[in-house]
């Protein structure tokens, strides 16, 4: 009788730590994120995945010696860099002015506009912009804004430090920055009245470049 009760006492206690078990693993085979490992991407159908088919894919992908899960290709929507210099000097000009471009190394995504100087997102989501500038005036300072939607964030300048020696020789400056935009945001750069940016063909000093580092939305 005492046997057949620690019998059962024993079987009891292997029955919770058996379903115990059986809940740790069913936990760990829970569906995991495939590509984004962002927070609440279980929710999204198209980032989850059956965990027995990732098991059989790695093994599979493993024996052949292949990444199983390679990087996936961003959808061409999100291809967005350019890249626009001046060939000649401009200024001084009586007031700011947006500054015009006339040669365009690079466009992809076509969101910079050469008639109007204006960079427009095609999408929310992080830019990197960068732009430069040179003086070579003994007379004008070299003053570039980058401006967003009507309002100024950063500038390059270059002066005579001291106005009784001025100095004409090459003075160069350069600024970048990392911007969020929403879509249709406006980006540019605008010259400063009374101020002068020299650029040639050959160097082209005065440059404006930027590119989507990663979308808002990885699917828009
Ligand atoms: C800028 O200067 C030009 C030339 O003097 C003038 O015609 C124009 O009205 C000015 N623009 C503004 C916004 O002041
Ligand atoms: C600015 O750039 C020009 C052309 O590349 C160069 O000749 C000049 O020395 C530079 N100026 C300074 C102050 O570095």
């Amino acid at each position: 009788m005492e046997f057949l009760r620690l019998r059962l006492a024993v079987l009891g206690v292997l029955a919770i730590v058996g379903s115990l078990g059986l809940r740790v693993t069913r936990a760990s085979a829970a569906p995991k994120c495939r590509w984004v490992c962002d927070e609440g991407s279980n929710r999204d159908s198209r980032l989850t995945y059956d965990s027995k088919m990732e098991m059989n894919e790695g093994r599979q992908a493993r024996r052949l010696g292949v990444d199983p899960y390679p990087p996936q290709p961003t959808p061409p929507t999100h291809r967005v860099a350019f890249s626009v210099a001046r060939t000649t000097p401009i200024g001084p000009l009586p007031n700011d002015t947006i500054l015009p471009f006339d040669f365009m190394f690079s466009n992809a995504g076509g969101a910079f506009d050469m008639e109007t100087g204006l960079f427009t997102a095609p999408v929310s989501g992080t830019y990197f912009f960068s732009f430069r500038g040179q003086k070579r005036s003994a007379q004008y300072l070299m003053y570039l804004g980058l401006w967003k939607n009507g309002e100024e964030m950063a500038g390059v300048y270059e002066d005579n430090l001291d106005p009784q020696n001025p100095n004409p020789s090459p003075g160069n400056a350069s600024n970048n920055l990392i911007l969020h935009l929403f879509e249709r945001d406006q980006v540019y750069l605008m010259i400063s009245d009374n101020a002068i940016a020299f650029s040639t063909v050959f160097g082209k000093y005065v440059g404006f470049s930027g590119f989507l580092l990663f979308p808002d939305n990885p699917y828009a």
